[in-house]
């Protein structure tokens, strides 16, 4: 078994303090990601759960073992701890073949010739690179280099496998590739697989459950891809997962007022008074030409029409706030919705998010659009 439970832990770099008391549990068996933006200290805990660290307060048990214990010193090495590991720029060794690169592990634990061939040969087997296993890795593809420390990784037979980002340097098709792969190796070996990433798509597709951190290492949600994904637990996680767009709605009386208009509420959402932020993906909206049925709409000015393919991505003005809206190309065909710049539309919307609008002393400055804060965070990926 390996359920990982990691309690109360902390970890100071200097005056620098990466995790503060953290706890976090990961049931044996799951495939369970760790999101969270760049330098957020994902790789700290992950080199804490493998015994390359030692933290300063707290425990970290794997299954019934106590690996770490800062209060009484223990330490487990990490290859005591019977799990497997793969780094992203731990690659494999250059002048060794794919062979002697898995084999490594079992060498130093001293294990007999023919075992080792077994394994070695079993391990290859896993990762599909059967009759490659000559090979130096300049003879191999960025992918199968991984494939080959997936590989390693995974000869000893660990009941745990760490992974940290070990796809980002692989394209976009391999990327999705080896998601899948990695996520029949967990079910086909029955291990616990903790994987690290700043990718939302990956974190999505791959895990059973995820977390997901903030810039300072503080857990803000933890739960299914499909409950972080429609019920974020605040602003940061909502931001975090995908293009939010945000609109400033203020309540008075029975209306929930965005600029002049009124936006269409759930009762209770926008009481008299709050000032709130409705948050929607751009697949969350309906863009039309014009209200047919005269049910609750906001009219907005289509500023920007971008074809991607797929999708048709407007840029839409409503009162001031600018907001992303993505239609399917098939669809914008046929019903009309495909947009020109500067044509006016209504939008309708499926499904808003409700958070509390942050403090005017942290509000954005007039006039800027709190969608573009949330692409400036997220850089161009947004
Ligand atoms: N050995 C170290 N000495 C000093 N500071 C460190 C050390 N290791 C990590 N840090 C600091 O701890 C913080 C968290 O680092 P960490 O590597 O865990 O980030 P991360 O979440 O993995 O980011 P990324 O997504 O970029 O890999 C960073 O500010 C980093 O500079
Ligand atoms: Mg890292």
């Amino acid at each position: 078994m390996a359920t990982i439970l990691v309690e109360s832990v902390s970890k100071r770099y200097g005056t620098h303090l990466v995790l503060d008391n953290f706890s976090l549990r990961i049931e044996h068996g799951e495939c369970f990601t760790l999101l969270g933006p760049s330098g957020c200290g994902k790789t700290v805990l992950l080199r804490l759960i493998a015994g390359f660290e030692t933290p300063d307060s707290g425990s970290i048990r794997i299954g019934e073992t106590v690996v770490a214990k800062a209060d009484n010193g223990v330490h487990l090495p990490p290859e005591r701890r019977g799990l497997g590991v793969v780094f992203q720029d731990y690659a494999v060794w250059p002048h060794l073949s794919v062979f002697d690169n898995v084999a490594y592990p079992l060498k130093l634990a001293g294990l007999p010739k023919q075992a080792v061939r077994d394994r070695v040969l079993e391990s290859v087997a896993l990762v599909n690179m059967t009759g490659l296993e000559n090979r130096l890795p300049s003879e191999l593809s960025g992918g199968q280099q991984q494939r080959v420390a997936l590989a390693r990784a995974l000869v000893a037979r660990p009941a745990l496998l760490l992974l940290d980002e070990p796809l980002s340097n692989l394209d976009a098709n391999l990327r999705e590739e080896m998601r899948f792969e990695i996520k029949e190796l967990q079910r086909k070996l029955d291990i616990t697989v903790l994987y690290v990433t700043h990718d939302q798509e990956i974190a999505l597709a791959l895990s059973d459950r995820l977390a997901i951190l903030d810039e300072n290492g503080t857990l803000r949600q933890t739960g299914t891809p499909l409950e972080i994904f429609e019920r974020p637990a605040d602003l940061f996680v909502f931001s975090f997962m995908g293009v939010a767009n945000l609109l400033p709605a203020r309540g008075e009386g029975d209306a929930c007022l965005v600029g002049r208009q009124s936006l269409p509420v759930q009762p209770g959402a926008c009481p008299d008074g709050a000032r709130r932020l409705a948050g929607f993906r751009p697949s969350d909206v309906r863009i039309d030409r014009e209200n047919r049925d005269d049910t609750p709409c906001l009219r907005g000015t289509v500023r920007r029409a971008s074809f991607l393919g797929p999708v048709m991505d407007y840029l839409v003005e409503v009162d001031g706030s600018t907001l992303r809206v993505s239609v399917d190309t098939h669809e914008a065909l046929d019903r009309g919705r495909v947009f020109r710049d500067g044509e006016p539309c209504v939008l309708r919307f499926h499904n808003l998010h409700w958070f509390d609008a942050p403090d005017a002393a942290k509000a954005p400055p007039a006039g800027k659009s709190p969608l573009a804060d949330v692409a400036a965070a997220k850089g161009a990926g947004a």
